[in-house]
């Protein structure tokens, strides 16, 4: 039986990180065993992210740190996987010559037979992108938790002109709805509270005429005690059946990430999003009259080409019209071989970082206020552990995704449903009083008519 110890670091999306639990289903599988410690691997693989260059840049700067662990002392077989791979392909060993493999995000069935060469001293790519893989059939390494990613579908088919995931990560492909209940099924035994359905565009999420409203309302139904999440969500097909099955299932949480990149109409054309500010607008109403109380995130790009100060405006609008409980904001980042590559990226660094900065200002002003809202009101949260700071205080999640400190209760345990009254709040963190231990409620939602 091989007995090699591999070792796996994770950058990038949460897809990404589901990736290498599959990963580490397919090797140990094969016998191979896991390690935490780098310089004990015999197997050192690297999960990597193209979507900005910052991502890519600080993943060849850990490069070399591992190369020179690989050749001072251990000699280990270094693999790079995911984004980069794809990406880049064999400039990374033939130009770079940092690895012995490369595979990219279709191909890690074949991982163990690459290892295997590389440890006989032949190196390897494997970069074939495929429009049928989704490794349904693969049981992911999962340590003990509360909380799992569960990949339901692959790829990206909606070629935002500056992303480069339809080319990374291929054509978009759905699992079986069986393979992803009799995987939430196996969660819910060994006593998982919380499961994240995962997706560069979940909602177009199809399996023989399934669609992703029928995934939610299967999935939740596996164990009401087990929270539902779900990302991400473009906004050209969230359907008024998908807000219904957020809607009437207790156990989905009310918390749409919504990315909205800009709110200039002409940018947004400019970034291939098919959709206007105003049907995005009319999306949010319509989201908030079938779930009351939902909450939103958005993604934001900062410094698009021929992005004006009236465009740039138009996005500082459309955040304070929205309210969102969070964004994540980015400056934009020109990559090769995407449309918006052939645009000049004529937004100066200087003004792409002073309008990020009061993107975020801004974001953070708005968290802060609505996190001040919450004072006073109750609300369930799942424990997840102490909180970062002390040990005499234990954090969870709302359904809403808000962190929630509390001081540590007598009997209170990792994994247990508790009612908190919100007593503070800062725009990162909310701080609560404990009042008693609960369950999810079968009933609890119902929609509004
Ligand atoms: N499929 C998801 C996630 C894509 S990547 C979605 O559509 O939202 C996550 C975010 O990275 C994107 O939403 C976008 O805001 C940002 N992003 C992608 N490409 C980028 C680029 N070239 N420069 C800057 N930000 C980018
Ligand atoms: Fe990229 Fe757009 Fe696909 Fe998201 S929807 S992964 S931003 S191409
Ligand atoms: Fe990065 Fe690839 Fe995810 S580019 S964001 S790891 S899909």
């Amino acid at each position: 039986m091989n007995k090699n110890k591999v070792y796996i670091e994770t950058y990038g999306c949460q897809m990404n990180v589901a990736d290498s639990e599959l990963v580490m289903g397919i090797l140990s599988r094969q016998g191979y065993e896991l390690t935490k410690e780098i310089d004990e691997a015999d197997v050192i693989l690297i999960n990597t992210c193209s979507v900005r260059d910052n991502a890519e840049q600080r993943i060849f700067g850990r490069l070399g740190n591992i190369k020179k662990i690989k050749d001072s002392h251990s000699g280990a077989v270094v693999g790079i996987l995911g984004c980069m791979a794809e990406r880049l392909r064999d400039d990374l060993i033939k130009n770079k010559n940092l690895v012995d493999i490369v595979v990219g995000p279709d191909e890690y069935r074949r991982l163990p037979s690459f290892i295997e060469s590389a440890i006989g001293g032949v190196k390897g790519i494997g970069v074939k992108l495929s429009r049928t893989e989704t490794y349904e059939d693969i049981e992911p390494y999962r340590e003990e938790g509360l909380s799992a990613w569960i990949s339901v579908m692959r790829g990206c088919d909606k070629f935002c002109a500056y992303c480069v995931v339809p080319f990374t990560r291929g054509r978009e492909r759905s699992r079986s709805l069986d393979s992803i209940v009799s995987e939430i099924e196996k969660l819910s035994v060994r006593g998982f509270r919380e499961v994240t359905l995962l997706g560069q565009n979940v909602n177009s999420y199809n399996y023989e005429g399934k669609d992703f409203a029928d995934l939610l309302n299967a999935a939740a139904k596996v164990d009401r005690q087990i929270r539902i999440r779900f990302t991400t969500s473009h906004p050209q097909d969230l359907s008024a059946k998908l807000l219904y099955a957020i809607a009437e299932n207790p156990n989905v949480c009310n918390y749409i990430h919504l990315p909205v990149q800009s709110g200039s109409n002409r940018i947004l054309r400019l970034m291939n999003r098919n959709y206007t500010i105003e049907h995005y607008l009319e999306l949010i109403e319509k989201a908030r009259k079938i779930i009351p109380g939902v909450s939103f995130s958005t993604d934001i790009i900062a410094g698009y080409p021929t992005e004006t100060e009236e465009d740039h405006q138009a996005t500082l609008d459309v955040l304070k019209r929205v309210e969102y409980d969070g964004a994540y904001m980015f400056k934009y980042s020109p990559r090769e071989g995407t449309k918006a590559y052939k645009m000049e990226d004529d937004v100066p660094n200087e003004i792409k970082t002073r309008r990020l900065n009061e993107i975020i200002a801004l974001q953070q002003s708005i968290s802060l206020k609505k996190n001040q809202a919450l004072i006073g009101t109750e609300d369930v949260v799942l424990v997840e552990g102490f909180s970062k700071k002390s040990e005499n205080y234990l954090a969870g999640k709302t359904d809403a995704n808000k962190v929630v400190v509390f001081p540590k209760s007598e009997g209170v345990v990792p994994g247990d449903y508790v009612n908190v009254k919100i007593t503070g709040a800062t725009s990162a963190t909310l701080f609560g009083e404990f009042l008693g231990k609960t369950v999810l409620n079968e009933f609890a939602d119902g929609i509004s008519a």
